[in-house]
């Protein structure tokens, strides 16, 4: 038997203040584009916001519905965007910010189960990592090198050859 330890580095600064002008701008983004969620049914506003290689800014947010599993998470409305707008172009980094109108939004939230999964394939599309900044309104925001570092052990399109 061998044991195997998995772990990752990743950055936490006090406050979106402490972040590069670029990664601040970016993080702003995502906090007014919460504004765009239709989140009737949680009250719990995504924003996300990507930076492509080619400096296109690409956003999205969570869209719900009655029919609750048909909801998406801003995350991957905002991966779908890109891949329709910019086939196979890499994102630099997607900035994710969120409104909680039930309680306090003053934490990073990093991205659901399904996300990250739609984030590591479409890593593997583009061979690139995708950055992550994650902040609430205030307080903390952590920086994620590589987002499929979120995923590890991962089922892979490999595993389907
Ligand atoms: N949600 C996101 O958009 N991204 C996340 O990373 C976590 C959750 C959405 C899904 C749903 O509309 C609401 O937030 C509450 O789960």
């Amino acid at each position: 038997m061998n044991k195997k330890e998995y772990q990752f580095d990743y950055e936490v600064y006090e406050s979106i203040d402490d972040l590069t002008e670029e990664d601040k701008w970016l993080l702003d983004e995502a906090r007014e584009v919460t504004q765009h969620a239709y989140a009737p049914y949680s009250r719990f506003q995504v924003g996300a916001v990507a930076k492509l290689n080619n400096g296109e800014i690409i956003a999205g947010s969570n869209q719900e519905n009655a029919s609750f599993p048909a909801g998406l998470c801003a995350e991957r409305v905002v991966l779908a965007s890109v891949s329709s707008l910019y086939p196979k172009m890499p994102i630099e980094t997607i900035a994710i910010s969120y409104f909680n109108n039930n309680g306090e939004s003053n934490h990073p939230i990093s991205p659901c189960g399904i996300c990250r999964q739609a984030l590591q394939e479409f890593r593997e599309k583009t061979k690139q990592p995708i950055r992550l900044i994650l902040g609430g309104m205030h307080g903390k925001v952590f920086i994620i090198p590589d987002a499929a570092m979120l995923l590890p052990l991962s089922f892979t399109s490999t595993d389907l050859q």
